[in-house]
């Protein structure tokens, strides 16, 4: 069973991408905004919570984590930190996925990456796309336009 974390999840919309590919994924949807939360899909675990803090979860580690459209350019410094931290929740040959609308933001997050000290990384391949590869599918991107995709070893 795939474990799936939306960080900053927001309302959670690409749950459903997730769902129709993984039927028996858990997925764990955290955010700040108690609003947002109240609108996720029932079959998503919900956690209010500030992901500035982590690890708060007690949970098997994750398969996927994902970083879908954060607000960069209003909090880079919290989006960088998170990208940063987020290796020590993934399982060895789990992925980190970043998804953006613009290529500044692009640029922005290309500058960052998730630190090494507990787990490696490695950019997956052209996982930058104007179009989202496999991983990324399109319901997961939205209309994001380009994706990042780490792999933790
Ligand atoms: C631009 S929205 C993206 C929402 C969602 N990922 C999507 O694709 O629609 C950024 C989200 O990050 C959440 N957020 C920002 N800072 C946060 C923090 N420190 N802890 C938890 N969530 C945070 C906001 O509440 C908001 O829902």
């Amino acid at each position: 069973m795939p474990h799936v974390l939306d960080l900053g999840c927001g309302d959670a919309a690409c749950a459903y991408a997730i769902k129709q590919r993984w039927p028996n994924a858990h997925i764990m949807g955290i955010d700040l905004d108690p609003m947002a939360l109240h609108l996720i899909p029932p079959f998503v675990q919900a956690l209010q919570a500030d992901i500035r803090a982590l690890p708060i979860i007690e949970q098997p580690a994750f398969n996927l984590i994902i970083v879908r459209h954060p607000d960069v350019f209003r909090r880079p410094e919290t989006w960088k930190k998170v990208i940063n931290g987020v290796g020590r929740l993934s399982q060895i040959n789990g992925y980190l996925l970043v998804t953006c609308y613009s290529l500044p933001e692009a640029k922005l997050i290309g500058t960052w990456q998730p630190n090494q000290s507990e787990k490696n990384i490695k950019l997956v391949p052209k996982s930058v796309y104007l179009q989202p590869n496999i991983i990324a599918l399109p319901d997961i991107i939205g209309h994001d336009r380009f994706a990042f995709v780490w792999q933790f070893f």
